[in-house]
């Protein structure tokens, strides 16, 4: 059961490390004594580290253990402090918990609190430890633990229509490795100022949850709303890089906080091939993408009626704290009107496969479930442009185009420039949002090939639509008869207004004597027009079993309006 886990283990691990530290005087059992030997043991993960950490007259510097002396010797403390740890852990969860699980509480519950709260008798077992290597101003030690524990912990909830229901939470099997970091290292004992710990990751959570007295699938919904909330609040409060900060020496650690570095520029294009999940009629898709699962930070997109091939076009922006571990999520759910939505499929892509300043353009499949991927079934895929932005460089970016209308290439802009500070000076607050990239598309439809055969004859007409997504301005190919490798060879010129929010939407159609069909499509975004000038490229058609689109296209940038 996560938040447990993951707050319990924070918290207990925490207050593990607060009692070893002597924070908590009043614990009298552990002599000051203990506390030396046991922070020496702590930190002899390697000897030199341990000298970094300790005046060498706390602990005996002959001591070197070997990786499994270590282990058990973390377990035997572990052990003993587990009833102290239990008890007043207890008391910290409950207080730091209840907090997170009302921020988090499902829609359809009133109230959300413990009424029970003990870990039980069975302490975690540590199964892994090692030392990173890292920056020599502090220690970083990442732990691998299991439990398998008997705690004893009962939720109340109340249900919108009033119905109290307490809950119990068994069977709690977690394995997980937890990073803790000392910080900043210091010279006077304990020798560090402050410990910051986190859920780096989480093997494996299973638990159940039973309705004292009663069966859980009499009160439907409860049961996933509570898993959810769970998932969401361990994700949110404690999995990395959010960190818990516990100062041991009085100071201010507002640097060890998790700040943003950059924000990530999503935009949702389309989706194709979704599951239908309607009986009547067809899916209503809109997409929920994140990166945290804080409900503040969370986008929702608009929601498309009756299509499994929906086109979105909308753009979102998120604060990123930390690339190389962070994660864009997308769920697709059907709208299901009064009812809760049901989830067609999700996808996750991870932050460091970005390069600062480099758009990316990526199809992700959808799965039924991010965390056990076994199931195979195809669920569709979802379309994304993502644009990766550290802070420090949007400044350049700006001014490049403030400064200058004549710019051709908007990669130039976004490379960090040799002196961002000084431009930046000069440079206005506008956002990079309010940009408004004004100009001529060109498109020359050039041909298509290996299209598939529409007709009894074992050919098609073809002729090619082109739509701009905001403004639905149209033209259309002629039609080339009875052929599946058509060449059109036909240029239009296109007024884009705001070409960095608009779609090109290229569609072939088969003409035929009773009206007409369509073959398939593909979409683009113009970023790639407006940063490279021109290009030709060759493109699949989506929806078709075979084909391909040969294309020409062309941005010629006009003088660039501010939408104020
Ligand atoms: C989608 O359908 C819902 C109800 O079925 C309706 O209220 C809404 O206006 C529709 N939206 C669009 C864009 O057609
Ligand atoms: C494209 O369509 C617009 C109006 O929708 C029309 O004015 C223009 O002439 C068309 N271009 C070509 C090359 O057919
Ligand atoms: C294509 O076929 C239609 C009738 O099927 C005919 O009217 C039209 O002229 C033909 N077009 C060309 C370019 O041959
Ligand atoms: C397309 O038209 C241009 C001139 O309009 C010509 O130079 C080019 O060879 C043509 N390409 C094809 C594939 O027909």
């Amino acid at each position: 059961m996560g938040f447990f886990l993951g707050i319990f283990f924070g918290a207990a691990l925490g207050f593990g490390l607060i009692v070893i530290f002597a924070r908590y005087q009043n614990i009298r059992s552990l002599k000051r004594n203990d506390l030396a030997t046991t922070v020496a043991s702590f930190a002899r993960m390697t000897v030199q580290d341990s000298r970094k950490l300790l005046p060498p007259e706390v602990y005996p510097s002959w001591v070197v253990f070997s990786h499994r002396q270590k282990l058990n010797w973390l377990n035997r403390q572990l052990e003993k402090l587990w009833p102290y740890v239990d008890q007043a852990a207890s008391e910290i969860i409950r207080n730091s918990v209840e907090p997170i699980l009302e921020q988090y509480r499902p829609a359809i519950l009133a109230a959300l609190k413990f009424s029970k709260l003990t870990l039980g008798t069975v302490a975690p077992q540590f199964t892994g430890v090692t030392t990173m290597e890292s920056d020599p101003k502090e220690i970083v030690m990442e732990m691998e633990m299991q439990w398998d524990g008997n705690p004893n912990i009962v939720l109340d909830i109340k249900t919108l229509v009033g119905v109290a229901l307490p809950i119990q939470v068994k069977n709690i099997r977690f394995t997980g490795v937890f990073r803790i970091i000392f910080k900043p290292l210091v010279g006077e004992f304990p020798c560090f100022g402050a410990i910051c710990f986190s859920l780096r990751e989480k093997r494996n959570l299973d638990f159940t949850l039973k309705v004292i007295g009663g069966d859980i699938g009499s009160i439907p919904g409860v049961s996933d709303a509570i898993e959810t909330t769970i998932r969401d609040a361990i994700e949110d409060s404690i999995t990395w890089p959010v960190r818990i900060i516990i100062p041991i020496l009085p100071g201010d650690y507002s640097d060890l906080e998790l700040k943003p570095v950059g924000m990530l520029d999503v935009k949702l294009i389309q989706a194709k091939e979704l599951t239908n999940k309607d009986l009547i009629g067809k899916s209503d898709p809109f997409a929920e993408v994140f990166i945290r699962p804080l409900r503040a930070r969370m986008k929702n997109s608009k929601v498309i009626n009756n299509s499994l091939n929906p086109i979105w076009n909308e753009h979102f922006e998120f604060e990123v704290e930390d690339i190389s571990t962070q994660h864009l999520t997308v769920k697709v759910y059907d709208d299901e009107g009064v009812q809760a939505s049901e989830l067609i499929g999700c996808a996750q892509f991870p932050l460091q496969e970005l390069q600062p300043g480099k758009v990316k353009v990526v199809w992700l499949k959808l799965l039924k479930d991010l965390e056990i991927q076994r199931d195979t079934k195809n669920r569709g895929q979802v379309h994304l442009e993502l644009l990766y932005c550290p802070y420090g460089t949007e400044s350049v970016f700006m001014n490049a185009f403030n400064a200058d209308f004549r710019l051709t290439s908007l990669e130039k802009a976004l490379r960090p420039g040799p002196d961002p500070i000084e431009q930046s000076k000069s440079g206005s607050q506008q956002k990079k949002s309010d940009i408004l990239f004004r100009g001529v598309l060109t498109v020359t439809v050039i041909s298509a090939e290996e299209l598939p055969a529409t007709d009894i004859s074992g050919k098609s007409d073809p002729f090619v639509v082109i739509t701009m997504k905001k403004s639905d301005q149209r033209n259309k190919t002629r039609v080339l008869n009875n052929t599946l490798n058509p060449v059109w060879n036909q240029t239009f010129d296109i007024i884009v207004e705001d070409g960095l929010r608009d779609l090109l939407i290229v569609e072939v159609w088969d003409h035929d004597t009773f009206g007409k069909d369509k073959i398939g499509r593909c979409i683009m975004t113009l970023t790639r027009v407006i940063l490279e000038g021109e290009f030709s490229d060759s493109f699949p058609v989506d929806g078709a079993k075979t084909g391909k689109l040969n294309l020409y296209l062309k941005w010629t940038p006009q003088p660039i309006l501010r939408d104020l």
